[in-house]
């Protein structure tokens, strides 16, 4: 199986690792078969992503996609970055092998569950 360069790089020395205390939006996906999980934190200030978080516990396809998921969706309107596909992940990541596919999938589902979940909260929020 061949990674690309930037999947290496990554994955070597990913982007964003961490946590974001009282995010704005929180995801956290896990794939049953390979049993990996993944989870973001955004900070959202006037509908711009200004910090992105990820800790993801799996393979190195993950690690990348996670990584540069995050700067993909950094300084971007909610928007934009919900329209973020795993297709997205994979071209920025220079391809995926096959059986790999379903990592950059982990990276699109956590990232919308936590923008999904800031949503939600602003809903609350102007309900009151
Ligand atoms: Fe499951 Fe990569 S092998 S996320």
């Amino acid at each position: 199986m061949q990674y690309t360069e930037k999947v290496m790089e990554h994955f070597m020395n990913p982007h964003n690792v961490g946590v974001i205390e009282n995010p704005s939006g929180y995801g956290k996906v896990g794939n049953a078969s390979c049993g990996d999980i993944m989870e973001i934190f955004i900070k959202v200030e006037d509908n711009i992503i200004t910090d992105v978080k990820f800790r993801t516990f799996g393979c190195a396809s993950a690690i990348a996609s996670s990584s540069i998921s995050t700067e993909l969706i950094m300084g971007k309107t909610v928007d934009e970055a919900l329209a973020l596909t795993n297709k997205k992940v994979v071209d920025a990541l220079g391809g995926l092998p096959p059986v790999k596919m379903h990592c950059s999938v982990l990276a699109e589902e956590a990232i919308k569950l936590a923008i999904e979940d800031y949503l939600s909260k602003k809903d609350k929020k102007e309900e009151k």
